[in-house]
C-alpha cells in the first residue's frame, strides 16, 4: 500500500476521536487533507463541530467543505487537534513545518487538550533529523540568523519558492537546518534556538503529542 493510502488510513482512524459538540484544531498538509475531508463529511451528516485552522490553506479547504471555522480567540481551548508531521520518533517528538505552517500549528497544539499526530509509515523514525528542521524567522533578522546558525554547525538554508524567498502565512521566512549530526540534546537545542532574537518558532514539537496514529499498509497503528 502506498503512502497516500496510509495517510488516509491514519486520518480516518483519528477522526473517530472527534465527537459532536467539539472544537477541533485542523492541521496542515497532505495527511491532514484526508482528516479535514472526513470531518467535512461528519459535518454534512449533522455533527456539530467547530474548527480552528492552522493555515490559510486549511481554512480555505475546511470552509469549502462546510466546516464552521472560528478564530483561536473564539475557541479559547480546543478539545482535540489532528495534524501531520514530517518525522515522529518513539518518544512522540516531532519535526514539523515541511508545509511551512509550524507557527500556527504549535500555537494550536499548545492550546489543545488532546493532540493526535497522523502519518504514513515513512514518517516514523528512530532518530529525528533526516528531515531538515524548519525554523521560522522574522525577515528583518533572517540573514544574520543564518550566519549564527552556520556558526553553530547547523548548515542553514533559506527556503525558496519559485526563486523567491518562501513566505509563511505570517509573512515570515523559513530557514531549514540540519540537526542530524548535532550532539546537543533536542530540548537544549530548542531552548538555544529560541533565545536567538528573530527566531519566531522552530519545527521541533517535543512535548505536545498525546497520540500517534501511523498508517501501516491497510492498518492504522495507534500509539498511546
Ligand atoms: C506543515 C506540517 C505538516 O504536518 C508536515 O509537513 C507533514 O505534511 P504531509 O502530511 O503533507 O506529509 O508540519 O507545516
Amino acid at each position: 500500500m502506498n503512502a497516500v493510502n496510509e495517510k488516509k488510513v491514519a486520518a480516518l482512524e483519528a477522526v473517530k476521536y472527534v465527537k459532536s459538540g467539539m472544537t477541533v484544531g485542523l492541521g496542515t498538509g497532505s495527511t491532514a487533507f484526508f482528516m479535514i475531508e472526513a470531518i467535512g463529511e461528519m459535518v454534512q451528516n449533522g455533527m456539530d463541530i467547530k474548527a480552528v485552522a492552522t493555515s490559510n490553506e486549511t481554512e480555505k479547504l475546511a470552509t469549502k467543505l462546510g466546516i464552521n471555522v472560528i478564530t483561536l480567540a473564539e475557541a479559547k481551548r480546543l478539545d482535540v487537534t489532528i495534524d501531520g508531521a514530517d518525522e515522529v520518533d518513539e518518544d512522540f517528538q516531532l519535526i514539523k513545518g515541511g508545509g511551512g505552517a509550524l507557527l500556527r500549528e504549535k500555537i494550536v497544539a499548545h492550546n489543545s487538550v488532546l493532540n493526535i499526530i497522523i502519518a504514513d509509515s515513512s514518517k516514523s523514525v528512530a532518530k529525528l533529523g533526516k528531515f531538515k528542521l524548519p525554523i521560522e524567522t522574522i525577515p528583518f533578522a533572517t540573514q544574520l540568523i543564518i550566519e549564527e546558525l552556520r556558526g553553530m554547525g547547523l548548515s542553514p538554508v533559506q527556503r525558496k519558492k519559485d526563486d523567491a524567498d518562501y513566505k509563511t502565512d505570517e509573512n515570515n521566512d523559513i530557514v531549514d537546518i540540519d540537526i542530524w549530526d548535532t550532539d546537543i540534546k533536542l530540548t537544549d537545542l530548542e531552548q538555544q534556538l529560541k533565545t536567538i532574537p528573530g527566531i519566531v518558532e522552530t519545527g521541533l514539537f517535543l512535548t505536545t503529542t498525546n497520540l500517534v496514529i501511523i498508517g501501516n499498509g491497510e492498518k492504522a497503528i495507534v500509539k498511546k
